[in-house]
């Protein structure tokens, strides 16, 4: 009869010890959870700040990769100014992307001397950048119109 109250004690030790660690495990498996939804509030909040930090990668490679020493933004040098170029390029619903990946022809200056220089560039250094570089200088130069 001790036996059997002695086991059924271990058995309800055993049960209730089931069960706190049960619980345990819920509440550690809910933690990543919550910390995951916060994460997610975070990463939509942060969009502008996304935004900001395209522009600001774009204005970089302008510089970094010479754009600028042929590009300014208000007046033209040896190519057009940044804002005649965004100008040309939302009048006409065009892609700077594209045109820098050769996707798409100049329509900014046609004269075949000018576009030669520019094309010079495309296949120059520029086929070397990523999309998402691209996609950057293209933010960059819209910001300035
Ligand atoms: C050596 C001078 C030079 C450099 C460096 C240069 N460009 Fe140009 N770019 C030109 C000239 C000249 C034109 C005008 C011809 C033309 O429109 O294609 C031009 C035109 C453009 C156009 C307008 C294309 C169109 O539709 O007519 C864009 C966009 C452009 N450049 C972007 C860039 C970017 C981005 C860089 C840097 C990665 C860059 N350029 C570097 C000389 C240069």
């Amino acid at each position: 009869m001790k036996k059997v109250l002695f086991a059924s004690v271990i058995f309800a030790l055993l049960i209730t010890s089931c069960g706190k660690d049960k619980k345990a495990e819920t509440k550690t498996t809910a933690e990543p959870v919550v910390e995951q939804a916060a994460k997610e509030v975070k990463e939509v909040k942060s969009d502008a700040a996304v935004a900001q930090d395209q522009v600001a990668m774009g204005e970089k490679l302008f510089t970094s990769k010479t754009c600028a020493s042929c590009h300014a933004i208000d007046t033209k040098l040896v190519g057009p100014s940044v804002k005649d170029i965004v100008k040309k390029y939302e009048e006409t619903n065009g892609n700077i992307v594209a045109f820098l990946k050769e996707k798409s022809p100049a329509i900014v200056d046609t004269d075949p001397g000018q576009v030669a220089i520019m094309k010079g560039n495309l296949d120059g250094f520029v086929k070397d950048l990523t999309g998402d570089e691209l996609q950057a200088i293209a933010a960059y130069m819209r910001s300035k119109k």
